[in-house]
């Protein structure tokens, strides 16, 4: 019998789509991949299902932007089959005037049991940014004998002219852990260190997926995202995190001296981060708008998942902030509002939007609602506690932060559709959610003295 050729599949209802995050044009996504700059372009890659809204043998799906706004959907960069099962996530760099993918290559051995794999690192490479070539020597890396088979997502930056790599791993004795190879030419691999690993299961995990490692302000961070974390309070609340170790780099040992691990957003939508370094000097980070137990109700339309608004970080106090990149302003369209904001009054907001707030004098009670009549989204200060509580309403709907000084603050929230993202007092924290309104939201203040401005965003800005 003729093998039935696959079709892609198609969105049959856009009430969810969103109009500024990059999603699929029909399909899975995951996470995001080789976030780079090559010739005037970012590129964004991302772990892509083309013919199901459900993960299936993974390819690199392929997007470009001259801004971090707009995006263009590219071809597929990265099919798998030839050489292995799935390409599995891995990064970017700009090497000899090509554009070159590391990716995990991601091999069954028992045919119809997905826990029998082994996974190794994979090049492929690009004159044009568009069309890519499997490198014929590959695999480029195997794993080492004291591992298990969690052997993945390369993180590949160079420093001078060497080319560094950070991988996710578990060690035969099952803990998480980072390891750290180095190359010149980025096909032959020699392993420098474990950069980090686990003290113990229950707090930092028995696979670091998808790691990256920089200095920033002074500071060396090691971001990655374990899993197996047991929750402890407001804390590790998703099936996996994403967080950090930041520390020192001991140049000799190349291990990382760090304190314990802090997650990075406190929402229930937000996980496997990827950042680069950009032209300017900027380190931005982007990560799925999802969480592998997340509901995901796109899939009934066809597509499923998105990532987050790219954002700066910087470090201040020892903490990693994040703020939306100053390109996001372009999508700004009419101001709906700018000034006071009355107590227990009702704001309307677009679908797409942008709200700015800062509130002095937060009393008891619920500080502000987001609605569409039947999805609802409410920020909480615990004042007794210390903590900063958001609920959605859905099971488990709540998520929590500590946050010392809760009688004033700003709110900076990005509002998409089938998405919300809040940084507070300059992303000091920050929660992202997916939240499926299918109506104009409306918005209230209820304690304080509110001062803002709403705007409504643009609402297609990328080309599918
Ligand atoms: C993280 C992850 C990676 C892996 C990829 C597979 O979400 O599990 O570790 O490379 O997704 O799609």
């Amino acid at each position: 019998m003729m093998d039935k050729i696959k079709e892609e599949i198609r969105i049959t209802n856009g009430r969810y789509r969103l109009g500024y995050h990059l999603m699929t044009k029909g399909g899975w996504m995951n996470d995001p991949n080789g976030f780079s700059y090559f010739k005037g372009y970012y590129h964004m890659f991302y772990q892509y299902y083309p013919y199901a809204s459900e993960w299936g043998p993974m390819h690199w799906g392929h997007a470009r932007s001259v801004d971090l706004v707009h995006w263009e959907t590219l071809p597929i960069a990265l099919v798998p089959g030839d050489m292995e099962s799935g390409c599995f996530s891995g990064s970017a760099v700009v090497f000899e005037d090509k554009l070159w993918l590391i990716y995990t290559g991601h091999h069954y051995i028992e045919p119809g049991d997905p826990e029998s794999f082994y996974e190794n690192q994979n090049l492929a490479y690009s004159e044009d940014g568009i069309h890519f070539t499997k490198y014929e020597g590959n695999p480029v890396l195997r794993m080492p004998s004291d591992n298990t088979k969690h052997f993945r997502d390369p993180k590949v930056w160079q420093e001078g002219d060497v080319f560094y790599m950070a991988l996710g791993s578990q060690a035969a004795d099952g803990l998480g852990r980072a390891l750290l190879y180095r190359s010149r030419d980025l096909k032959s691999w020699e392993q420098v260190s474990v950069l980090a690993k686990a003290k113990n299961l229950k707090e930092e995990g028995y696979m670091w997926e998808c790691p990256d490692f920089f200095r920033l302000d002074g500071a060396d961070i090691l971001l990655m995202s374990p899993q197996g974390l047991e929750p402890d309070g407001d804390r590790y609340r998703n099936l996996n995190q994403t967080g950090y170790l930041i520390g020192t780099l001991d140049e000799e040992t190349h291990t990382l001296t760090h304190g314990g691990f802090r997650e990075i957003d406190c929402g229930h939508d937000f996980y496997a981060t990827q950042t680069i370094l950009t032209p300017d000097g900027r380190r931005v980070m982007v990560a799925w708008m999802n969480a592998w137990d997340s509901p995901m109700y796109e899939k009934a339309d066809g597509w499923a998942g998105a990532l987050t608004v790219p954002r700066e970080l910087r470090v201040v106090d020892g903490t990693i902030r994040q703020s939306p990149v100053w390109e996001l302003k372009q999508l700004r369209q009419e101001a709906l509002h700018d000034g006071n904001l009355e107590c227990g009054r009702t704001y309307d907001v677009p679908r797409t939007s942008e709200v700015l707030l800062a509130v002095q004098d937060i009393g008891e009670g619920t500080l502000l609602t987001l609605t569409d009549g039947t999805h609802t989204l409410t920020l909480t200060p615990d004042h007794a506690c210390g903590r900063f509580v958001l609920n959605r309403t859905t099971k488990d709907g709540e998520r929590a932060a500590q946050l010392h000084e809760l009688t004033h603050m700003t709110l900076r929230i990005y509002i998409d559709r089938s998405s919300v993202e809040i940084f507070v007092n300059d992303g000091v924290l920050t929660f992202t959610e997916r939240i499926y309104f299918n109506a104009d939201v409306r918005l209230t203040v209820h304690t304080g003295a509110a001062v803002g401005t709403i705007y409504a965003l643009e609402s297609e800005s990328n080309q599918y």
